[in-house]
């Protein structure tokens, strides 16, 4: 077990080099040679020879070896990163997310503290082993993946909610990009350029929710700190970068839509590559940055503990199902109604039809539910997108999508219109009349397409990467991006 990963990281608070210095780096550079001036004084000569004898020495002991390491160390960083313990969460925070906020009970949930599976995020040797493009992408896209201090990624880890929450796909890619062959570990042939940043894995002490009031600070250390460092982000003004944003409206960084429309997409990131969950079909201040649309992170594992038949052997006996929150009289927050009133209603007109499973709190029982389920809804909550929609689909389950002019990951990858049904927000009160004419037509037809085994890997983050995958697809977009790639034009 060859771990280049350890080297990279168990110095995670070294700083980035500069390219000069990148073929030469090592963990014990910093102690290697010479010069610390005091010791320049009297025996001079006789210090300076002692220095020389200690650099040959150096060089030969630790810099080669330890250079050598950079391709196939063997120590375990990934776990010490785990076990460093994080107490910067500890702070109160006034604001919670508002997505993870309407999961509600989730928190609770098991799958939401599931550990993550042998933590391996610095397995690089595939990186040795694995011819250079095995994904059959075109234009053979390179990837440079920055080595950013731990605090900035691997420290948050501790935190096993960090990579399982409905966010984790910032951690998610990362993880995979580390040993997938479009890695390169030379920026100079890079096409692109990935910031590695987990701005989302702190959390609210008291509701377990992600917070995002530190993220534009976050987000501009990081940029700051690879941008004195390396040439790369200044030669093209961030255009090759690339950041995840997978909160309710991307990169503008706020759950609610008009906090996020004033405060917009932060300037340093504008002119760069974002992927993001958040997507409507107009224009909006929050896609404003050239992006990639990506699916909301659930965890492969979870999912496939559950599914086990082909949805024409499985028993859905719920008609319509829905866990969540849905607000009896919703607030009027800064001018909007949660929801857009869409969940009050379906409260209101639903919750005592017996066709309907609507329940206000998610228990143990969530996966099971919707595997027992035909039609699972997914309405539009604080911003258009939801988990839901992903988690209906690995479940077999057909996503009624509520939430008008939404836009969904991977249109050009995944027929939507055929596994999924689209209803307009004021068509909500006659939910059931629509639901029925589909039952009697063609649900067979759209759940026979839905269980199509690539529209689950796509929206599945799998590790490790397979062709086809929610990670695969983002390799996909960004080779008909190349157009941004320095080098290549
Ligand atoms: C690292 O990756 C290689 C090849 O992908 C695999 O065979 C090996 O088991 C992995 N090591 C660990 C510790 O996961
Ligand atoms: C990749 O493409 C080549 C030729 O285009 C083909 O022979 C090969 O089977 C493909 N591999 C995969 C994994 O799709
Ligand atoms: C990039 O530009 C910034 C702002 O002009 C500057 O502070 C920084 O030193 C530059 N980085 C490099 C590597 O030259
Ligand atoms: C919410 O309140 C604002 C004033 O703050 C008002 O203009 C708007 O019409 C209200 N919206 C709804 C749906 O009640
Ligand atoms: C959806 O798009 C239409 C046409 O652009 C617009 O009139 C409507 O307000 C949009 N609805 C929402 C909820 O944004
Ligand atoms: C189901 O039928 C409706 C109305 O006839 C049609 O619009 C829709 O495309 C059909 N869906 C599939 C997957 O066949």
């Amino acid at each position: 077990m060859h771990r280049v990963s350890v080297v990279l990281k168990s110095n995670g608070h070294r700083e980035i080099p500069s390219y000069s210095s990148f073929t030469s780096f090592s963990k014990n550079k910093h102690e290697a040679p010479v010069a610390s001036h005091s010791y320049w004084e009297k025996p001079r000569y006789l210090v300076l020879g002692i220095c020389i004898l200690f650099s040959v020495f150096a060089l030969c002991f630790f810099i080669l070896p330890a250079s050598m390491e950079f391709t196939v160390g063997n120590s375990e960083p990934g776990h010490q990163g785990l076990l460093r313990k994080n107490l910067r969460g500890l702070q109160t925070e006034e604001t919670t997310n508002a997505l993870s906020e309407e999961i509600g009970e989730e928190s609770k949930n098991k799958e939401w503290r599931l550990k993550p599976d042998h933590f391996t995020l610095f397995n690089t040797s595939s990186l040795l082993t694995t011819p250079f493009n095995p994904l059959n992408l075109t234009n053979g896209i390179r990837i440079y993946v920055y080595d950013l201090p731990a605090k900035f990624n691997e420290d948050w880890l501790a935190d096993e909610r960090c990579s399982n929450h409905l966010f984790a796909a910032e951690v998610a890619i990362h993880k995979v990009l580390m040993t997938s062959p479009i890695r390169t570990l030379d920026p100079c042939e890079a096409d692109f350029f990935f910031i590695p940043v987990y701005v989302s894995c702190k959390f609210t002490p008291k509701t377990g929710f992600p917070w995002l009031g530190q993220a534009r600070k976050f987000m501009e250390a990081a940029v700051n700190h690879v941008s004195t460092r390396m040439e790369f982000w200044n030669r093209s003004g961030g255009r090759d970068h690339i950041f995840v944003a997978s909160h309710d409206y991307g990169a503008c960084f706020h759950t609610l839509e008009t906090e996020a429309i004033a405060h917009g997409i932060p300037e340093f990131m504008r002119k760069s590559l974002i992927l993001q969950t958040f997507g409507v079909q107009d224009f909006h201040p929050c896609q404003a940055a050239e992006h990639i649309q990506i699916p909301p992170y659930v965890s492969p594992s979870v999912a496939a503990s559950y599914i086990k038949d082909p949805p024409e052997r499985q028993k859905r006996n719920i008609f319509a199902f829905f866990r969540g929150k849905m607000e009896i009289n919703p607030k009027n927050v800064s001018g909007l109604v949660y929801s857009r009133g869409v969940r009050t209603v379906l409260y209101k007109k639903f919750s005592h039809n017996r066709r309907f499973l609507l329940k206000r709190h998610r228990t143990d029982n969530y996966q099971l539910e919707m595997l027992r389920s035909t039609f699972c809804l997914c309405p539009v909550g604080w911003a258009p997108w939801s988990p839901r929609i992903v988690e209906a689909v690995v479940h077999g389950c057909v996503p009624v999508i509520i939430a008008d002019n939404i836009s969904l990951p991977y249109s050009h990858a995944i027929d939507w219109t055929g596994i999924s049904l689209s209803v307009r927000e004021h068509d909500v009160p006659k939910l059931d009349k629509i639901l029925l004419n589909v039952a009697a037509t063609n649900l067979s037809t759209i759940q026979h397409n839905l269980w199509k085994e690539e529209n689950r890997r796509a929206l599945l983050f799998t590790d490790p990467l397979v062709k086809g995958d929610a990670t695969w697809h983002v390799f996909d977009r960004l080779s008909t991006k190349l157009e941004r790639s320095f080098i290549k034009h």
